[in-house]
């Protein structure tokens, strides 16, 4: 099924650069559809900036069912992406049923981690007529076995190894790649080598778009904020600040 506003992401490549951000809430969703971002994502960072977990790998499905409800009750003009949870891509079966539920909590694309890995899913996906976001480089949902969050690409065969893995998501019909903690030469060239567009998060300015954990630009996210993000952090203060005042009013 043909998808216009996924269709409208794809077009952007090479016109504008494309603002994307993460989103987990109703006035979330609002807001910054409200300020023209065209692309959110209600995110797996949900788990680690809203549940309080330690990383992404213990969100439900349920819980990002939950959550992107809320996010679509915004009815934003943006496409509003999610990501199938961890494990909830297994297979080609149980990665069509979990898209479906996303898209039946409102979703209207969805994300998941890998490459040739998870190729026949994203097939599977595709062909059900659901668009794909794919995501390449530091995969969150593997940070256990990776031991931390370590930036992709520094090395000749991690070098050819992301831009195969690219290549492979274009061809199974990804509208769009998140790049994650790719080195920026790499992501550059990955970007110069593919017709649909990347949207880097800590691979420098050469993709084709950007987005961030929200909660991380705000400087709102609890305990840790990555070093590619230029937090707002008088915006916490002020936060603080307007909480401290009403208590002392009372
Ligand atoms: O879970 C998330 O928020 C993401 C983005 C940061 C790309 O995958």
């Amino acid at each position: 099924m043909p998808s216009p506003k996924a269709n409208a992401i794809r077009a952007m490549k090479g016109r504008e650069k494309i603002a994307a951000l993460t989103v987990y809430d109703f006035a979330m969703a609002q807001m910054l559809d409200q300020l023209g971002v065209p692309l959110l994502l209600v995110g797996d960072s949900l788990g680690m900036v809203v549940l309080g977990y330690e990383d992404t790998t213990h969100v439900t499905m349920a819980e990002m069912e939950h959550h992107v409800r809320a996010a679509a009750r915004a009815k934003p003009r943006a496409l509003l992406a999610a990501d199938l949870p961890f494990q909830s891509y297994e297979t080609t079966t149980q990665a069509v049923q979990s898209a479906q539920r996303l898209i039946a909590a409102g979703a209207e694309a969805v994300k998941a981690e890998g490459g040739k890995d998870i190729l026949p899913q994203v097939q599977a996906i595709v062909a059900a007529g659901i668009p794909f976001l794919g995501h390449l480089g530091m995969l969150p949902q593997h940070v256990r076995e990776e031991g931390g969050y370590h930036i992709k690409g520094k090395t000749v065969p991690e070098r050819e190894h992301l831009l195969q893995e690219a290549k492979t998501l274009e061809a199974a019909g990804a509208f769009a790649i998140v790049l994650e903690l790719v080195t920026p030469p790499v992501a550059r060239e990955i970007s110069e080598n593919i017709s649909i567009p990347t949207i880097g998060i800590g691979s420098g300015k050469q993709c084709d778009g950007q987005i961030l954990v929200t909660t991380d630009l705000w400087g709102t996210s609890p305990n840790y904020i990555p070093k590619h993000v230029k937090a707002r952090l008088e915006i916490p203060e002020h936060m603080r600040s307007a909480v401290a005042e009403w208590k002392k009013s009372l």
